[in-house]
């Protein structure tokens, strides 16, 4: 007898179904399937439907049957971007942000990414193993199922590799699926100062390829920023890096216009981030390459910049994804809640276009579209159950987790 669980009687199932990216207009179909069901065998969703059309005939002796009548069941969420191994953590700097400095003075005066990165380097594997399997139990209870974590706090090859050592170790043992990013090129450390060409040269020639020969990452990205790396240097390292195998994606045009965007357009890459500044030729360039839009409004929140123009992209065709960016820095968050409730307000989504941008797009953005971020037969049973019956909620009820159970691979994992 296979390992069945049947859910039944949802007062929606939102199926968000699909297969890839969903960009501009069909962002708003959730695929809902009213008192609906579900079943998944040995981890894998073997059926989807109305609850009279799934269950007649099924012998629900021997399965894990959950009614979730009065609830709304939907995909777990998909984080597509944090940077969750890191150790240490910046409360002065916040305050001096409170106090008017800007994000890249901080920087500028060896703060920021550099301060997090003396740290890291600092803690041994074991304490960035624990910190981690924190996060990723709080993620979880918020309702996201995958996650992805980038490197970026080492800036050297041993750090580099120790922080994606941690998220091959965490994924092993941990419900949680993570996504590893090498973002070696994340800031030019103090060794390499005035020197960032050098440094791109020591990432692509000595750190890249025992990323790739050991297969610690799925992604490479890069902060392509003024004053970080410039587009030139980011299209050396993400060409070298896809040379490796490696899917791409970037940090572009957070606080200036680079062209960032059309760099993510040009390369290909599964996703370009932030995008505060991202002109209406770079949200065309990427619509057309099919990069993902990810957009990160805890972080213009925190920085208290302009949030990124998410009306705009979507008019424009872009599939728009949301994440935390979790951070010691520049987003000291992984709240889903939060980041809903400012989609809502600052983005001006919509409630359907949030729940596509937290599930499917999200999936996309981490080239998984098909295997996760939908209740498709054939995908991992990675489900979500509110408290309340309809998806709306999620945005509506500002900061609250209104998750109520979480389901990993078919198996309950989370009870709220
Ligand atoms: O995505 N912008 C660059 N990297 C992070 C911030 C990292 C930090 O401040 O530690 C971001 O915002
Ligand atoms: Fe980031």
């Amino acid at each position: 007898m296979p390992n069945r669980l049947i859910i039944k009687n949802a007062a929606q199932l939102v199926t968000c179904s699909g297969f890839a990216a969903k960009p501009g207009a069909a962002m708003a179909d959730l695929g809902i399937i009213e008192d609906g069901a579900l079943i998944a065998e040995e981890g894998i969703i073997r059926a989807v439907g109305s609850t009279d059309r799934i269950l007649d005939g099924v012998d629900l002796q021997a399965s894990t049957v959950l009614d979730a009548s009065g609830k709304a069941v939907l995909p777990g969420f998909v984080d597509s971007h944090t940077h969750f191994p890191f150790a240490g953590y910046r409360p002065e700097e916040y305050g001096w942000r409170l106090a008017g400095m800007r994000y890249m003075e901080i920087m500028e005066r060896g703060g920021g990414i550099v301060n997090t990165m003396a740290a890291t380097r600092k803690a041994g594997r074991q304490e960035l193993i624990e910190l981690g399997r924190r996060r990723l139990d709080a993620m979880l209870a918020m309702g996201v199922t995958t996650v992805e974590g980038k490197s970026g706090y080492g800036l050297d090859m041993e750090t580099e590799i120790k922080q994606l050592e941690v998220m091959a170790a965490l994924n092993a043992d941990h419900p949680m699926d993570i996504v590893a990013t090498f973002l070696g090129a994340h800031a030019v450390p103090p060794e390499y100062e005035g020197r960032s060409d050098d440094y791109i040269d020591f990432i692509i020639g000595e750190v890249l390829p025992v990323v790739s020969e050991r297969r610690l990452a799925q992604c490479c990205d890069v902060f392509c920023e003024k004053g970080v790396f410039t587009p030139a240097q980011s299209r050396r390292l993400l060409l070298a890096a896809q040379r490796h195998g490696l899917q791409l994606k970037l940090h572009a045009d957070e606080i200036v216009s680079l062209g960032g965007a059309e760099l993510a357009a040009e390369v290909g890459a599964l996703s370009a981030d932030h995008l505060l500044q991202a002109t209406d030729a770079g949200m065309d360039a990427m619509a057309r390459a099919g990069v993902v839009t990810t957009l990160l409004p805890a972080t213009a929140f925190s920085l208290k910049e302009p949030y990124a123009r998410a009306r705009e992209m979507i008019r424009r065709e872009c599939a728009v994804a949301l994440a935390t960016d979790f951070n010691p820095g520049s987003s000291f968050t992984f709240s889903v809640p939060l980041i809903a409730a400012l989609a809502a307000l600052h983005l001006e989504l919509t409630p359907e276009e949030i729940v596509s941008a937290l599930t499917i797009n999200g999936a996309a953005a981490l080239g998984r579209a098909n295997q996760v971020g939908s209740l498709d037969v054939g995908k991992a049973a990675d489900i979500i159950v509110l408290e309340y019956p309809s998806y709306r909620f999620i945005s509506y009820h500002l900061g609250v987790n209104i998750v109520q159970k979480v389901i990993k691979g078919g198996r309950v994992v989370v009870e709220n």
